[in-house]
C-alpha cells in the first residue's frame, strides 16, 4: 500500500501547501492557510515533519509579542501532533528591502539586517529541534552586468556564512547549513546557479564541515542538469545534508510541481539512488500546488508528493531484485566500475610496465563490445511503467 507513515521521514514547508497562488500575472486564487492547521493537516495525512522560513510563522515585522504567541501556538500544535521541525530557513527575498538581494546586496546596511534577520531565526530553528538550516539564496544575483562585482558578491556571501557558522558554534546549537542553488529566478541570474557551484564554494568556507547542499529536483533541471547526477555528487562529497523534491517539465521557469510530475524518469532514478545510498534525512517537499487547485486540491496535491515517492520506492526495489535486471547489470559491466582501475599499490611505472594495458591491448576488439544499455534501461522502463 501506498500509505504514508512518519517512518518515510516525509516533510513539507509551511510556504508549500500554503502558497496562495500569487504568480508574476496573477492575484491570490487562495485564502491563506494558518500553520496550526497545516501541520495538523501534514500529520493527518502521514508526514513526520514541518519547515519554515520566518515570515511563514510570524508576519515580517511583527512586534516580539505577537511573534511568541506565533511561536506558542505552533509549538502546541507540534506537541499535539508529533509533527518534527527538522529544518527552518530565512526568508530574504519577499520584503522590497531584498530587491537587490540580503548577504550579498550592495547596500551594507541591507546586508546587517539579513544577517540579523537570519541570526534571529536560527535561535528559533534551534530551540524548534531543527538540525539543518537552509539558505537558498532568493534574490542574490543580478539582471545587468556592471551592477554587481560578482567577485565581491562572493566575498560578502562567504562573510556571511562564515559568521553564521562562528555563531552557531558559539551557541552550541547542533545545526548544518545546505545551500540551495539554483540558476534564476527571481533575479535574472543568481550566484551558486547548480549544485557545482554551490560545493565548490563550501571548500572556501572557514568550517566547511557546517555547510553541505539542499538540491531541489526543479533547480537543477532549469539548469538542463540530471538532477539524480547532481544528488550522487553531493552524496559522494559527503555534502548531501537535506533535499527539495518536486517536478519540472525542462528547462523553464521554475515550476515546483508536486514531486512524480515532470520528469517521471529523472524521479524513478532519484528514488533508487535515495534509497540505495543510505541517506537517511528527511524526504522534503518543496513544492506549489498549482493556483488552479482550491484547498482540497492543496492537500490532493501534498498526498500526492508522498504517493509518488512511495510507488517509485516499490517501483525501484522490484527493478533492484529482478534477476532479468541482476543478469542486464552484469551484461553491462555495471559491476566492473567499481573495481579500482590499477591494482593494489600499483605504480605509474608498473602500469608503464604492463604491456596488456597499451601495447597488447585490441583496442578495435575491445570497441566492438556491445555495452547492452538499452536492454537495461528497457528493463527499468518496464519496472517504473508497471509492466
Ligand atoms: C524556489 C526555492 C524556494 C526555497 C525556499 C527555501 O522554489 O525558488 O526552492 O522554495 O527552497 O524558499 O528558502
Ligand atoms: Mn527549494
Ligand atoms: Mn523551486
Ligand atoms: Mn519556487
Amino acid at each position: 500500500s501506498y500509505v504514508p507513515v512518519p517512518a518515510d521521514k516525509f516533510s513539507f514547508g509551511l510556504w508549500t501547501v500554503g502558497w496562495q497562488g500569487r504568480d508574476p500575472f496573477g492575484d491570490a486564487t487562495r485564502e491563506p492557510l494558518d500553520p496550526v492547521e497545516t501541520v495538523h493537516r501534514l500529520a493527518g495525512l502521514g508526514a513526520y515533519g514541518v519547515t519554515f522560513h520566518d515570515d511563514d510563522l510570524v508576519p515580517f515585522g511583527a512586534p516580539e509579542r505577537v511573534r511568541e504567541a506565533h511561536v506558542a501556538r505552533f509549538r502546541k500544535a507540534l506537541e499535539a501532533t508529533g509533527m518534527a521541525v527538522p529544518m527552518a530557513t530565512t526568508n530574504l527575498f519577499t520584503h522590497p528591502v531584498f530587491k537587490d538581494g540580503a548577504f550579498t546586496a550592495n547596500d551594507r546596511e541591507i546586508r546587517r539586517f539579513a544577517l540579523r534577520k537570519t541570526m534571529r531565526n536560527i535561535d528559533l530553528a534551534a530551540g524548534l529541534g531543527a538540525h539543518t538550516y537552509v539558505a537558498w539564496g532568493g534574490r542574490e544575483g543580478a539582471e545587468s552586468g556592471a551592477a554587481k562585482d560578482v567577485r565581491a558578491a562572493l566575498d560578502r556571501l562567504k562573510e556571511a556564512f562564515d559568521l553564521l557558522a562562528e555563531y552557531v558554534t558559539g551557541q552550541g546549537y547542533d545545526l548544518r547549513f545546505a545551500l540551495e542553488p539554483k540558476p534564476n529566478e527571481p533575479r535574472g541570474d543568481l550566484l551558486l546557479p547548480t549544485v557545482g557551484h554551490a560545493l565548490a564554494f563550501i571548500g572556501r568556507l572557514e568550517r566547511p564541515e557546517l555547510f553541505g547542499v539542499n538540491p531541489e529536483v526543479g533547480h537543477e533541471q532549469m539548469a538542463g542538469l540530471n538532477y539524480p547526477h547532481a544528488i550522487a555528487q553531493a552524496i559522494w562529497a559527503g555534502k548531501l545534508f537535506h533535499l527539495d523534491l518536486n517536478g519540472q517539465s525542462g528547462v523553464k521557469y521554475d515550476q515546483d510541481l508536486r514531486f512524480g510530475a515532470g520528469d517521471l524518469r529523472a524521479a524513478f532514478w532519484l528514488v533508487d539512488l535515495l534509497e540505495q545510498s543510505g541517506y537517511a534525512g528527511p524526504r522534503h517537499f518543496d513544492f506549489k500546488p498549482p493556483r488552479t487547485e482550491d484547498t482540497a486540491g492543496v492537500w490532493a496535491s501534498a498526498a500526492g508528493c508522498m504517493r509518488n515517492y512511495l510507488v517509485l520506492r516499490e517501483r525501484a526495489a522490484a527493478f533492484r531484485a529482478d534477476p532479468a535486471v541482476q543478469e542486464a547489470l552484469r551484461a553491462a559491466r555495471v559491476d566492473e566500475l567499481s573495481r579500482p582501475t590499477l591494482g593494489p599499490q600499483e605504480t605509474p611505472d608498473a602500469l608503464l610496465a604492463d604491456r596488456a594495458a597499451f601495447e597488447d591491448f585490441d583496442p578495435a576488439a575491445a570497441a566492438e563490445r556491445g555495452m547492452a544499455f538499452e536492454h537495461l534501461d528497457q528493463l527499468a522502463m518496464d519496472h517504473l511503467l508497471g509492466v
